[in-house]
């Protein structure tokens, strides 16, 4: 199983990223977690990441490239994957589309998390990650709607995008994908 998931800052992609590699058996894969583990690393590519996570700002494709892939590849060894915030660039999506058609590892499904900004301002704020504040979280918001959001309909097109509402509890969305997964 080959899945990922598309949604705004807070929208819960880590959530449901965990549930469904639990309930599937195959790896969550978040692009900020590797780029976090990068940082606490502390290498000259750490620092430079550092600096556009801090700022909400997104982090250049070659960077995020040269940090995922690899990680996917691992991933689809052991079994598949469900990628977390990575590709959030239509650069991203169509590279990785590419290099998967290469590999006939095309996604099974790209799963929207359609969640109101301000229920997400109201998650991020009570959860407060070192980029959790509220003038961060408005610029992450904008980059979403700006850079990321033409996603929704590239994987419309493509004929694999499941649209949610993401305000229900994580148990009801996680089982409304596992449903929907099912029936198609
Ligand atoms: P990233 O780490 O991906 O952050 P994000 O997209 O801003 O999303 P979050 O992790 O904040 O939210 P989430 O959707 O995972 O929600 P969560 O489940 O945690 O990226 C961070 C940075 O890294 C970027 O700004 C950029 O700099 C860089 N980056 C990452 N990927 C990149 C890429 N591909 N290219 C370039 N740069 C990249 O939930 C949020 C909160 O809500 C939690 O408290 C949770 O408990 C709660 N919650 C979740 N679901 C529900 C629910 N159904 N009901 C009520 N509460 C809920
Ligand atoms: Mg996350």
């Amino acid at each position: 199983m080959r899945l990922l998931l598309v949604g705004a800052p807070g929208s819960g992609k880590g959530t449901q990223g965990q549930a469904l590699a639990a309930l599937y058996g195959i790896e969550h894969l978040s692009s900020g977690e590797v780029l976090r583990t990068e940082v606490r690393a502390g290498t000259p590519l750490g620092q430079e990441v550092a600096a556009y996570q801090r700022r909400g700002d997104l982090v250049p494709d070659q960077i995020v490239f040269d940090l995922l892939i690899p990680a996917v590849a691992a991933a689809t060894a052991r079994g598949g994957y469900i990628l977390d915030g990575f590709p959030r660039t239509l650069p991203q999506a169509l590279e990785a589309a590419d290099v998967a058609r290469r590999l006939d590892l095309t996604l099974n499904a790209a799963i929207y998390l359609n969640v109101p900004e301000t229920i997400l301002l109201q998650r991020l704020l009570s959860r407060a990650r070192p980029d959790d504040t509220a003038e961060v979280i408005k610029h992450r918001l904008e980059v979403f709607t700006q850079t990321t959001s033409p996603l929704i309909a590239y994987y419309r097109q493509r004929g694999i995008l499941l649209e949610l509402d993401g305000e229900q509890s994580p148990e009801a969305i996680t089982a409304e994908i596992q449903a929907r997964l099912t029936d198609r």
